[in-house]
């Protein structure tokens, strides 16, 4: 039986799995909560969306999905506070840079009502899902592809909307050593590096993996041509810290628009912390880890947060990160989350009250 909350079609489990949940010890996205929010584009128009139970979906296996990757995704997360009031951080940005995403896939773009009040809906009824603890939250996982079908290169005529959302602890546990790739890339000039879709990150996997076979647990991604240039931080944007300035590199075709690294940016620079929006070469990070104004590397995205790295190799020489008793990313990794969780102002208006 369906109802309609915010004018929205709402069908809900008699089965909710939330008693079988250890909300004390969540990992990351691997359990996933009783609802989904499924949208479907056809005969040229996105239809209203619909809350259903988390289910299978079912597809020919001539879906472009499957045979030309046509899919996008976002990465967002919803905070409950002290009082059980539900907070979003900045949606219209995921929202945005669905879209932006989408246009460069060739997937039609999502009216914004279907994407926030569809998700507003899907929390409104998922709400016990959203963990209190600290370091913990629901993570929301935005999705388009192609469901409609032919192995012809072009693009669907059809494609599915969903958002599904995952109970989550933190993202990464323990120290954090990275590789400086020179061989493989993330992305390209003219290419796809700048939108958040799926094949982005499967082209990770292979150089990651060889990267963990030589110890090291991430990547850190360098510009495609010369490979002088730091760009990226496994699936983060990346912050270095050098002396007391604090360098990330300038957002391009290639690098994405994180929403964590913006908005770091905006609060390191109100806390009076020099920020430089600039290219960096491999050989300047060298040269700070080897004088000594090397103090701080970390990687930033939604899911992570802020994801301080131990260690990194290049070349076949491993250095070492000092271990300093205050970092700008444990401050800013504070600020930030106090903000999202409601713990303090939010002078920047970025919390956002579902
Ligand atoms: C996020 O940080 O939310 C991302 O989208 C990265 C993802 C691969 C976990």
């Amino acid at each position: 039986m369906s109802v309609l909350i915010n004018d929205i079609e709402v069908v809900k489990t008699e089965t909710s799995k939330i008693n079988d949940i250890d909300f004390d010890n969540l990992k990351f996205g691997q359990v996933y909560s009783d609802h989904m929010l499924v949208c479907d584009y056809e005969n040229g128009a996105w239809k209203a969306p619909k809350v259903m139970p988390y289910q299978n979906i079912s597809l020919e296996p001539s879906a472009k999905i499957f045979h030309y990757g046509q899919s996008v995704f976002e990465g967002m997360k919803a905070y409950k506070d002290a009082d059980g009031g539900v907070w979003l951080f900045r949606p219209m940005e995921n929202f945005n840079r669905l879209n932006i995403s989408s246009k460069r896939l060739a997937i039609p773009e999502i009216p914004e009502a279907y994407f926030l009040d569809g998700l507003k809906t899907l929390l409104e009824v998922d709400q016990d899902w959203i963990p209190q603890k600290e370091g913990s939250s629901l993570y929301i996982r935005p999705f388009v592809f192609a469901s409609g079908t032919g192995l012809h290169a072009s693009p669907a005529n059809a494609y599915k909307f969903i958002i599904c959302t995952a109970p989550s602890g933190s993202y990464f546990s323990g120290k954090v050593k990275v590789l400086i790739e020179t061989k493989y890339s993330r992305s390209a000039n003219g290419g796809v590096g700048y939108a958040k879709a799926g094949g982005n990150y499967a082209g990770q996997f292979y150089p990651t993996q060889l990267a963990i076979d030589k110890g090291y647990q991430q990547v850190i991604w360098t510009d495609d041509t010369s490979h002088e240039y730091i760009e990226e931080a496994g699936a983060m944007n990346v912050f270095i810290r050098i002396n007391d300035t604090l360098i990330t590199s300038p957002t391009s075709d290639r690098i994405l628009d994180g929403i964590t690294r913006k908005s770091l940016i905006d609060l390191a620079r109100s806390k009076g912390i020099n920020v430089e929006v600039r290219k960096i070469k491999v050989s300047e990070l060298v040269e700070a880890a080897e004088n000594g104004s090397l103090k701080e590397l970390f990687g930033a995205g939604t899911a992570a947060v802020i994801s301080p790295i131990a260690g990194f190799g290049y070349q076949g020489k491993d250095y070492e990160l000092p271990e300093l008793k205050e970092t700008y990313a444990s401050s800013l990794k504070k600020a930030i989350t106090d903000i999202q969780t409601n713990k303090a102002e939010d002078p920047f208006g970025w919390r956002y009250k579902v």
